[in-house]
Parts: C-alpha cells; sequence; structure tokens
C-alpha cells in the first residue's frame, strides 16, 4: 500500500506546532545525510540526543529494570491468559492432534468432509517424507486444495438437506439490476458477471465430490458471503494443482514437485495411506516432533542462501532479452528436458508476446459491492474481511517473514519498497495498519523465479508456524511497460488462509517515457547526436515498474543486510534517497489514521489508548495500579483527536510517563516482543545516515522468532476449538445427514409411487 498521508489531522493541529514538527525532523533528516565529513563522535551524540531519544531511555538501566519488572508481574498476574501470544514459540503441546477415525477406514465409512487443520496437513506429509525411502529427487507429492485451505464454509451446503449451492447462487445480475438505479455507474455497484462465463452445473456428481458445479473463473463482484464462497468453490471443484510445494526450514528448504491429479487425505491419498500405517502403532501425530525428525534424516537444500552483508545490482539484471531467453529454454529442453514449471514458463512468454499491450488483467481481487476493501484480496483465497481484525496484522507479519525467507533461501535479489521500506524506515517494521506489503525485484531475478517457482505452495518453517502462500506470476512478462494498465503487478505471494498478499513488481529498461525527475540528467552528447533512446536507457540506467516508478541503478544498487519484521531482509542502501523522491516529507509524519509513533517506544500506539493516557492521568494511574484488586472502570474513551500541542508532548515523554503508558496490555505486548529488533534499528539506521557499515552489527543478529502469534492457533484459541472438538462435530453432522440421506431416499421412492 501507498503510505498515505491524512492532512485533515494537521488542520487541526496548531500551525505553529505543525511547522515546528515538521521543521524539526526536516533539519535533523536533512543535517544526517550532509553532515558525514563531520566529526562523527560528535553527530552521533548530537542525533542520538535529538531523534534517539529511545537509545536514551534504553541505556537507563533504571528504566529498563522497572521495565522488566513490570514483565515479570504482568506475565504473573495473569489469570485471563491475555500474555498466552507473548510466547510464539510452537511447542509440542500445541500440536500434537489424535489421529482420526477415518484415516485408513473403509471409504464408506469415512467422513464426506473432514475438518480442517494445516498442523495435521502437515504432519500427514511430513510423516510420507519420512516413509518413503526414494530420494526426493523421485518423489512427487499429492494434492487437493481441501487439505491446504479450510473450505468449511462449503460443508454447511452439503450437510443441508435442501440446496446444495449450485450457479445461480453466484449469479448477481438481478440483485445489482434490483438494488441499484440504472442510471448509477458507481463502480462498486457494478461488475456482476455472466454466469456462463465463470460456472457451469454439472449432474456428474463425482467430478467434483458431491458439488454438481464447476465454478471455474471471477465471478465478478458479488456480496461477501457469496464472494466467500465462490472462491472456496473454485479450490474445490476447478483449480488446477500447485506445480509445486516448497517447505521452508531455518537452514533451507525441500522442493518437491506435486501431481497433477487432485486427490485429498480423505479420499485416501497415499498421505493418507501412509498415516494410516502409522495410526497402527500411534495414536497421536506431533506436527513439530515429525518435522524435526525429517530434518534428521533428509538434508535441506542450503546451495542457494545469500548470505552476503552487500548485494550489489548490474544493469544486465534489469535488461529483458527475450530471444536470449527462449534460445536458453529451447537449449535447456535438447539437453535435459523442461521442468513443469519450465514448461509453463514457456507458454507464458509465448502468449505474452501473442497478447502485446492487449493483455487482459490476470489477477482478480475479491470484489464485493459497497465496499473497495475486497481489493486487498485475492479472490480465490477471499475469506472475508478482516479489516479491522487483530487477525491482519498477525497474517501479514507472517507472510513478510515467509517472503523473505523463501527468496533468500533460493537465492533470489529482492528488496523492500514503497509503503513497506517506509515502514522499515520508522522502526524496523511494517505498519499495524498495512493491508499489503510491496516488494522490488530485478526482472532478470523476476523471470528466474517464475522459471523455477510459480504456481509453488510455500510453507512457513514449521518451528515458527503453520502458513502458507501461493506463488502466483502473471502470465505478460515481456510487456515492461504500464500499456492498458491491466497488469502493474507481476507476481503475488498470496497467503491461502485469507487471500492478503505482497505485491511483487519487476523493474526493467523499457519503452516507457522517462519520468520528469530523470529529464535534465540526459547528457547532452547523446541528445545532440539523437542518440538511440537505448543508449540514453543505459547511460542513465533507468528502470521501471509498469506503474510509471522510475528509479536509477545508483539509487537502488547496492543492497544492504537489515532486518524487517524480525526477518533477514535486505534494502537499497540509498534508501534516503528513495523515500524522499516517493513520500516527500511524509517520511516525517509520525501520525497516521489515528495511530501516532511513540518514538520513545518506537512503537505506533492507537489513538484511543493515548488520548486517555493524556488527558486522564490520574483515572489511568488508578486504574492500572489497582487492576486485579479493585474493581474499576477502565479509562475513559474520549472522543476527538489528540491536539498539536499533546502530539508533541508524545515525543518527549519522561521515563516515568512512559512507564505508565507500558501499563496498557497491548501496548506493553508490542513494546517488549519488539524492543531489541526496533532497537537494533535505531543504531542502524544511524549507521546507515552517516554511511557507515552495518557489517558488524547485523552479524550479531540472531535467528529472530516471530513477533506475533500463529494466526491459525490464534482462531482456535478466539473460538475455544481444538483439532478433536472439530473432528467430533463432523462425525455428529456426518451421522445426521446419512439418517437425512435416508429420508430423502424414502420420500424419492414414495414419490415414484404416486
Ligand atoms: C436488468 O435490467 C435491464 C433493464 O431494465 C434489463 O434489460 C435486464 O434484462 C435486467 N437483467 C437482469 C439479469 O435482470
Ligand atoms: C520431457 O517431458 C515431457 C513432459 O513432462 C514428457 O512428455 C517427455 O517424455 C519428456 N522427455 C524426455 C526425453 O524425458
Ligand atoms: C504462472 O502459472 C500460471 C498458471 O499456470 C500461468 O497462467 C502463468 O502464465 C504463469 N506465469 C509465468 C510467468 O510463467
Ligand atoms: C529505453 O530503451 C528502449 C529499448 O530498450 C527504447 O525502446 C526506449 O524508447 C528507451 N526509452 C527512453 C525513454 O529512452
Ligand atoms: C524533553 O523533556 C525534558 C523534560 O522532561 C526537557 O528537559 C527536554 O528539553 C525535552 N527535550 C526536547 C527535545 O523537547
Amino acid at each position: 500500500m501507498m503510505f498515505m498521508v491524512v492532512k485533515r489531522k494537521y488542520t487541526r493541529m496548531g500551525l505553529t506546532a505543525f511547522v515546528f514538527l515538521n521543521l524539526f525532523y526536516y533539519f535533523l533528516w536533512t543535517f544526517l545525510l550532509n553532515l558525514p565529513q563531520l566529526e562523527l563522535d560528535n553527530l552521533d551524540s548530537l542525533s542520538a540526543s535529538l531523534k534517539l531519544s529511545g537509545l536514551e531511555l534504553e541505556s537507563s538501566k533504571r528504566f529498563n529494570k522497572l521495565a522488566n519488572e513490570l514483565m515479570k508481574r504482568k506475565l504473573r498476574e495473569d489469570p485471563e491468559d491475555v500474555f498466552y501470544a507473548f510466547d510464539t514459540t510452537i511447542t509440542a503441546d500445541k500440536t500434537e492432534l489424535k489421529i482420526p477415525n477415518y484415516i485408513g477406514a473403509p471409504e464408506e465409512e469415512r467422513l464426506a468432509r473432514a475438518p480442517f487443520d494445516p498442523r495435521f496437513t502437515l504432519a500427514a506429509y511430513y510423516q510420507y517424507l519420512i516413509e518413503d525411502t526414494r530420494p526426493l529427487k523421485k518423489i512427487a507429492l499429492p494434492f487437493h486444495w481441501s487439505d491446504w485451505v479450510d473450505l468449511h464454509q462449503l460443508n454447511s451446503q452439503y450437510y443441508k438437506s435442501k440446496g446444495r449451492i449450485s450457479c445461480k447462487d453466484f449469479d448477481h445480475r438481478q440483485y445489482e439490476n434490483e438494488t441499484y438505479s440504472h442510471d448509477d455507474d458507481d463502480e462498486l455497484h457494478r461488475g456482476a458477471a455472466d454466469l456462463k462465463d465463470f460456472c457451469r452445473d454439472t449432474l456428474d456428481k463425482n467430478s467434483a465430490f458431491e458439488m454438481r458445479m464447476e465454478l471455474f473463473a471471477h465471478g465478478g463482484r458479488m456480496l461477501p458471503e457469496n464472494a466467500i464462497l465462490a472462491g472456496k468453490a473454485y479450490l474445490y471443484t476447478s483449480a488446477p494443482n500447485p506445480i509445486s510445494i516448497l517447505f521452508l526450514t531455518k537452514e533451507g528448504f525441500y522442493h518437491i514437485p506435486l501431481l497433477s491429479t487432485r486427490k485429498s487425505i480423505l479420499q485416501g491419498n497415499a498421505v493418507a495411506a501412509s498415516l494410516a500405517a502409522y495410526k497402527n502403532t500411534h495414536e497421536l501425530v506431533n506436527t513439530l516432533d515429525l518435522f524435526l525428525q525429517l530434518k534428521k534424516i533428509r538434508p535441506v537444500q542450503n546451495e542457494y542462501v545469500v548470505e552476503a552483508y552487500e548485494v550489489s545490482l548490474s544493469h544486465e539484471d534489469f535488461v529483458l532479452d527475450i530471444e536470449k531467453l527462449q534460445d536458453d529454454l529451447e537449449n535447456t529442453q535438447r539437453q535435459k528436458n523442461l521442468t513443469m514449471h519450465e514448461y509453463s514458463f514457456q507458454r507464458s512468454i509465448e502468449e505474452s508476446l501473442a497478447k502485446g499491450k492487449e493483455a487482459p488483467k490476470y489477477f482478480s481481487e475479491a470484489k464485493v459491492y459497497d465496499s473497495p476493501i475486497g481489493d486487498h484480496y485475492d479472490w480465490r483465497f477471499f475469506n472475508g474481511i478482516a479489516y479491522h481484525n487483530d487477525e491482519k496484522p498477525l497474517i501479514l507479519h507472517r507472510m513478510t517473514r515467509s517472503w523473505l525467507s523463501f527468496t533468500r533461501k533460493v537465492g533470489l535479489k529482492t528488496w523492500v519498497a514503497h509503503g513497506s521500506l517506509l515502514a522499515w524506515q520508522f522502526n524496523g517494521m511494517g505498519f499495524p495498519w498495512d493491508d499489503d506489503v510491496d516488494v522490488q525485484m530485478p526482472i532478470q531475478e523476476f523471470l528466474s523465479m517464475c522459471r523455477h517457482f510459480n504456481q509453488t505452495m510455500v510453507v512457513e518453517d514449521t518451528e515458527d508456524g503453520f502458513g502458507r502462500y501461493f506463488l502466483d506470476c502473471a502470465t505478460y512478462v515481456t510487456q515492461r511497460a504500464h500499456g492498458n494498465g491491466n497488469n502493474n503487478i507481476d507476481a503475488r505471494f498470496i497467503d491461502v488462509d485469507s487471500g492478503f498478499y505482497i505485491d511483487i513488481t519487476a523493474l526493467a529498461v523499457s519503452e516507457e517515457r522517462i519520468d520528469a525527475r530523470f529529464k535534465d540528467k540526459i547528457p547532452q552528447s547523446l541528445i545532440d547526436r539523437e542518440a538511440l533512446t537505448e543508449e540514453i536507457n543505459k547511460s542513465l540506467r533507468l528502470y521501471n515498474c509498469r506503474n510509471y516508478h522510475f528509479v536509477s541503478l545508483e539509487e537502488i544498487s547496492p543492497l544492504v543486510r537489515t532486518v524487517f519484521d524480525g526477518e533477514w531482509a535486505y534494502v537499497p542502501l540509498n534508501y534516503p534517497v528513495l523515500l524522499g523522491n516517493e513520500y516527500g516529507d511524509g517520511i516525517f509524519r509520525r501520525s497516521h489514521q489515528g495511530k501516532h509513533f511513540v518514538g520513545q517506544l518506537r512503537i505506533w500506539i492507537k489513538e484511543e489508548i493515548l488520548i486517555p493516557f493524556l488527558r486522564h492521568p490520574k483515572q489511568w494511574r488508578e486504574y492500572y495500579e489497582n487492576r486485579g484488586r479493585v474493581p474499576l472502570e477502565k479509562p475513559k474513551q474520549i472522543d476527538g483527536e489528540l491536539t498539536g500541542e499533546e502530539l508533541f508532548r508524545l515525543q518527549n515523554l519522561s521515563e516515568d510517563e512512559l512507564l505508565r503508558l507500558l501499563q496498557h496490555d497491548e501496548v506493553f505486548l508490542r513494546y517488549q516482543k519488539t524492543r531489541d529488533t526496533t532497537l537494533f534499528h535505531e543504531f542502524e539506521s544511524m549507521r546507515l545516515l552517516h554511511k557507515k557499515s552495518t557489517a558488524a552489527m547485523v552479524k550479531q543478529v540472531p535467528d529472530l522468532p516471530p513477533f506475533r502469534y500463529d494466526p491459525f492457533l490464534f482462531l482456535m484459541r478466539q473460538q475455544y476449538l481444538t483439532f478433536e472438538t472439530k473432528e467430533a462435530r463432523y462425525e455428529e453432522l456426518f451421522e445426521a445427514s446419512k439418517d437425512e440421506i435416508m429420508v430423502n431416499w424414502l420420500k424419492s421412492i414414495k414419490s415414484i409411487k404416486m
């Protein structure tokens, strides 16, 4: 997401305070950028005292001691288990599941549907990979989307006697006609698709389990609950299997092809068979144990892992030579045959060249009526709007980490860009309100990624959690200019539980008109000679994505190692220039849509917390100091926004005030979980801004666990569910539906007789 500044905030803030606040950061910034030639020691202490009051705070023994005491107390006095999220490590007790009865049972006794649980699926696959003695190269794994994505919404339809879902449930043309007036051309009120373009009813009930329909394409704008069903129905009835699956580990990865036939564990595929054998000796499976066991017996692939401190990019990384690419694919084909990934890649290049500038839009988002919010979700994996949910930051955190880990381990160069780079600049983490993540790659790296990993299911390191992400490269790779604007995004790394995604854009030399910002850099000699534009390109070394963003080689190269959301990452060393160009003085704004950056704690805090804290200190203190002993009302939520003066005060709180602020559970949890990494970022920024190397520092950064709880475990907790209770519920439903089937059968016999 591009960072958008809410101007409204500043109109209500005193003008003087506004100017002052911005000037303050502006001078600091330019000061830091322009003074590397000064006496460094002076500069260090000066900037530390200005921007980095946080550093002073951390070096205060008193503050640290009190903060640690607060932590001990909070964790000790936690009757409601508010701080369960403090420990994000995956332990055995979080992953031990009873193997359900249907595993190994004859077909007629098997449930028609089984509950989804990624821990169970993963355990079954790990067990299979442990059992099978063939080398990984010789293995292809079975796959069905229902084992990897929660499709339970389809069950309610299945178990209801009346009304299985059918295509007409997805036809929104009439709804649109009846709900909105005919001259209403609001985009959010239009977009129902013609049924024949995306859905067909079928008689053959075995074609896709029991569903007598096939939803084979995106069906346009829908009501939210139908949009959820449409994505799930697509996965269940029509979506092709991914081409491969990639399991991330701390040290590397396993990359294994998938069979293209669709067969699930419930249908008794090879994975189920292996688990059935295991069941003879074990009652429980333990995902983590099996994962660790697998790592012991099968070495991971780790020969491509990027470990350099600095990564240089070259002009050639950004030049797309289609003929050369095609020749290369043909040579490979002659010598050793293409992989499935490569076949698909070759076809996509042909398709891209054939369509040229007429390329249709590749990605479809979950369009819903009356809200643009569906745009943040891939339609196939849309699972409802998690906009205000506590779930969203958990998902984005894990998705970002898995992307960074994936690209680094398979040896791809990528960096954090746009809004995500801006967020990193503040504290080394994404913004807590982000809806997506932006990353960029040079075109050559991008092509290599698609050639080997397009349609890959990437599985989070099981020692961290159970996330699954689908890498999807758009077809039209040869189009490097904006064109018809259909395909600004080159690829997406999609969370299959929610549909949230990382936008991946490739940068290349293209026929796009150069950004005004670079025009005056064209050397006179080239203009005079009416030199080839290519020569201009080459001498300027300018690259663009498909949405008019230009950067020069100097701006993005070299990349330098850092930490983003606690994971090893790379950013352009020249990030201040990039950010300055893109956001102007937006980089100093410490307020966004009711969230404020409290520099001393280095986290963003919601206004609804800050208002009672600043305006009603007495009440706040009484509430938090007596909590658990004296029942008291929570500090009142006061309407209105923080004033300019209050915002200013927020940047320079005393130690006592900060400790008081930390009494708020949410603030405390966030600070405590991230203080090391954000502190690291602050030291790191100081050095990077002074053009000093951070090589020695980053080497010391340990492998940091996720800061945020696993989203699947989080949901289970929220719903008071366990794998076993879900399983029992399904058994009940299954038994009930058998009766129902009997009743229906009897009814049908009767009707024949009459
Ligand atoms: C929608 O309304 C238009 C104009 O009244 C009509 O021609 C069309 O058939 C209607 N479509 C549906 C699906 O009801
Ligand atoms: C190459 O792969 C294709 C598709 O998988 C297959 O049909 C063909 O037999 C393979 N050829 C060789 C020589 O392995
Ligand atoms: C990625 O795979 C999809 C699905 O097979 C295909 O449509 C697309 O063209 C592929 N993209 C690339 C760049 O290979
Ligand atoms: C950049 O180079 C391409 C060819 O590689 C050329 O078609 C294009 O016009 C050039 N763009 C500019 C702005 O010089
Ligand atoms: C921050 O507050 C302290 C008093 O608590 C004051 O001495 C100091 O000058 C203030 N610093 C800034 C930059 O306003």
